[in-house]
């Protein structure tokens, strides 16, 4: 476990460093903006869908180069976090151990933010094409397969739908499956193309994407019950307030807890069958579940 947390904070200080370069200036006009861009993007965070994309990419082909992928993921998952804070969805005020976008800089420029982080995720997406056997723009199909109306906002459309009802567990597996496992499943897809794999191989990352995305998920709503907010950066117990249907209120704590182990067994069962050096891929997937923030 120490070498995958070394691992994990060597990744993250390389995704911060090109981050901030690849960033806005803070005094190019419109400064606010750019500065409510900045603030949400290098406020910290653990930085996993960028490190899974670069692993994934690594295992296929340790010479590749997935730097723009992965920072496209991150710069879209920070938008979707500064939305998903605002107050016509989960009104939160605290993300990342700071104050959220909307309560620092306000909401409308909170809104501004976001979607200007999207656009940028595409720009940067822009400039990277897939190697053979891919065609050259997959990998922004992937992105914006993963990302939208029928991937991550199809999830969050449902969590918003379900606040205040009581939802069947399929309903709930539905909402993780899309808001939060099509991103994670796309990190490793990106990573593993722009690596040039064969598509089994993308195949096989895929299985490994979307359970780990889901038991990734199922621990945030363990974490929301469990966690404190000094430890987690964001509000604990926020589920339950907003009258939302979460893993835990179906299944329990612990079972939960049980399902994400058995899902992460089964992520790396899939990862391993490529025959390839995924014994990073195998020990991040396991500390998505050991994670206390
Ligand atoms: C939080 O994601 C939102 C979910 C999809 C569960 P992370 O737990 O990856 O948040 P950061 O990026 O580390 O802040
Ligand atoms: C966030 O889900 C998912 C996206 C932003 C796409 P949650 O609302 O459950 O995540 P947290 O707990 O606010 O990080
Ligand atoms: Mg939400
Ligand atoms: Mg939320």
């Amino acid at each position: 476990m120490t070498d995958i947390k070394e691992y994990l904070q060597r990744g993250k200080a390389l995704v911060e460093t090109a981050l901030d370069r690849n960033l806005p200036r803070e005094d190019d006009p419109p400064a606010r903006l750019h500065q409510a861009m900045r603030v949400s993007m290098l406020a910290g965070g653990k930085r996993l869908r960028p490190i899974l994309c670069l692993a994934a990419a690594e295992a296929v082909n340790p010479g590749a180069d997935a730097l723009l992928p992965a920072l496209s993921l991150e710069i879209l998952h920070t938008y979707s976090l500064i939305h998903d804070d605002l107050p016509a969805m989960d009104d939160d005020d605290l993300r990342r151990g700071r104050p959220t976008c909307h309560v620092e800089f306000g909401e409308a420029t909170a809104i501004l933010a976001g979607d200007a982080l999207l656009t940028l995720a595409f720009e940067l997406m822009g400039r990277c094409a897939a190697p053979p056997p891919w065609m050259p723009l997959q990998l922004v199909t992937e992105l914006a397969q993963a990302a939208g109306s029928r991937g991550m906002i199809r999830g969050q459309m449902e969590d918003m739908q379900g606040e205040n009802r009581s939802l069947g567990a399929e309903e709930v597996r539905s909402i993780h499956l899309h808001k939060t496992a099509a991103l994670i499943r796309a990190a490793v897809r990106m990573g593993a193309i722009a690596a040039g794999a064969p598509p089994e191989v993308v195949d096989s990352f895929s299985v490994y994407g979307e359970k780990s995305g889901l038991a990734f998920q199922i621990m945030d709503d363990v974490l929301n019950e469990t966690s404190t907010p000094e430890e987690l950066g964001k509000p604990v117990k926020s589920d339950r307030d907003r009258g939302k249907s979460t893993w835990c209120g179906i299944y329990g704590v612990r079972e939960s807890q049980r399902q994400a182990a058995e899902l992460i067994d089964e992520a790396v069962a899939a990862v391993r069958e490529t025959g390839l050096q995924t014994a990073t891929l195998e020990d991040i997937a396991r500390f998505l579940i050991q994670r206390r923030s």
